[in-house]
C-alpha cells in the first residue's frame, strides 16, 4: 500500500493552491497542519480527483489514480470538510445509501453498516434522523460513511471541526484504533488533535509543504535559541516556529 505524489500542482488563476507537492504515503496516520488557505483541502480534493491537477502525478501502488478510476475510488474513504448531510435520513439509511454508492449490496452492505455504526458508537442512534444529531454525532456519522467499504486510504478533512473537547478526544481515539494497515490523512489547524496520534506531521503554508517528519523529530529540529511557549518544546512550538509569520 503506497500513495505517491510527485510534483503535484494546482492553481486557481495566478495563485498556487498546491505547489510542487512531493511525498509518499504508507500505512500510518499523517497529520496535516496549516492555517486556513494553506492547501490542505486542495490536497485531499486532488487525491479524490474532485479537482483536476495542473501538473505532477499521483500513483497508487505504482499506477496513476486517473487510470485506476473506480478501482482507486473503491479503496478510498473520504470525509470532506464541506458536508451535505441528509437531514431527513436516519443514520442507518444514510450509511446504507453511501454504502450502495460504493457498490456494496445485500448482506455485505447490512453487515458493514452495523460495523461502522458500532465503531463510531452510533448503534443506539441508528434509527434517528441525522438532522436531529448533535455536532459530535454528525461528525461521527460522517466518519462512519468514510469507513464504508473498508478503505485502504482514509482522507479526513477537519474531522474534529466544531467539536467540544470530550468529543475531540473520542474521535481522536477512534482514528488511532482504526488506523492499522490504512493510510490516514487528517487535516486540522489544532495541534492537539494530532500530536498524540500522528506518525508523521506535515506542515503546510501557502500551498507548500514546509516540513514533514515525526512529531519528535520536528520538535528536535527547533532552533537551539527557540523559547518554548510553555515548559518543554512541543508540537505547538513547531507550528509557531515554522508556520508563524
Ligand atoms: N474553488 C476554488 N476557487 C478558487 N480558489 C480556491 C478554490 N479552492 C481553494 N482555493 C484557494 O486555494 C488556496 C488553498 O485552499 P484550501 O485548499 O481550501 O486550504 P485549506 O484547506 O488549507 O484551508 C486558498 O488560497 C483558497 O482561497
Ligand atoms: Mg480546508
Amino acid at each position: 500500500m503506497k500513495l505517491e505524489l510527485e510534483h503535484v500542482t494546482k492553481k486557481y488563476g495566478d495563485t498556487a493552491a498546491l505547489r510542487d507537492f512531493t511525498l509518499t504515503f504508507e500505512p500510518g496516520i499523517y497529520g496535516i497542519l496549516g492555517a486556513n488557505g494553506a492547501g490542505k483541502s486542495t490536497l485531499m480534493s486532488l487525491i479524490t480527483d474532485n479537482v483536476k491537477r495542473d501538473g505532477g502525478s499521483i500513483l497508487y501502488d505504482g499506477e496513476d489514480i486517473l487510470d485506476l478510476g473506480d478501482r482507486f475510488r473503491s479503496v478510498l474513504g473520504y470525509m470532506p470538510q464541506q458536508q451535505g448531510v441528509y437531514e431527513q435520513m436516519t443514520a442507518e439509511s444514510f450509511l446504507s445509501y453511501m454504502g450502495r454508492l460504493k457498490g456494496l449490496r445485500g448482506r455485505e452492505l447490512r453487515q458493514q453498516v452495523g460495523e461502522v455504526l458500532e465503531l463510531t458508537n452510533l448503534l443506539d442512534a441508528r434509527h434517528k434522523k441525522v438532522g436531529s444529531f448533535s455536532g459530535g454525532m454528525r461528525q461521527r456519522v460522517l466518519l462512519a460513511q468514510a469507513l464504508m467499504g473498508e478503505p485502504e486510504v482514509l482522507l479526513l478533512d477537519e474531522p474534529t471541526a466544531g467539536l467540544d473537547p470530550r468529543e475531540r478526544v473520542r474521535i481522536r481515539t477512534f482514528i488511532k484504533e482504526l488506523s492499522e494497515d490504512m493510510i490516514v490523512l487528517l487535516t486540522t489547524h489544532i495541534v492537539t488533535d494530532i500530536e498524540s496520534i500522528a506518525d508523521k506531521v506535515l506542515l503546510m503554508k501557502k500551498g507548500e509543504l514546509v516540513r514533514v517528519d515525526t512529531p519528535q523529530a520536528l520538535i528536535a529540529s527547533l532552533p537551539a535559541d527557540w523559547r518554548p511557549v510553555m515548559g518543554t518544546p512541543s508540537l505547538e512550538d513547531v507550528y509557531l516556529c515554522f508556520l508563524g509569520d
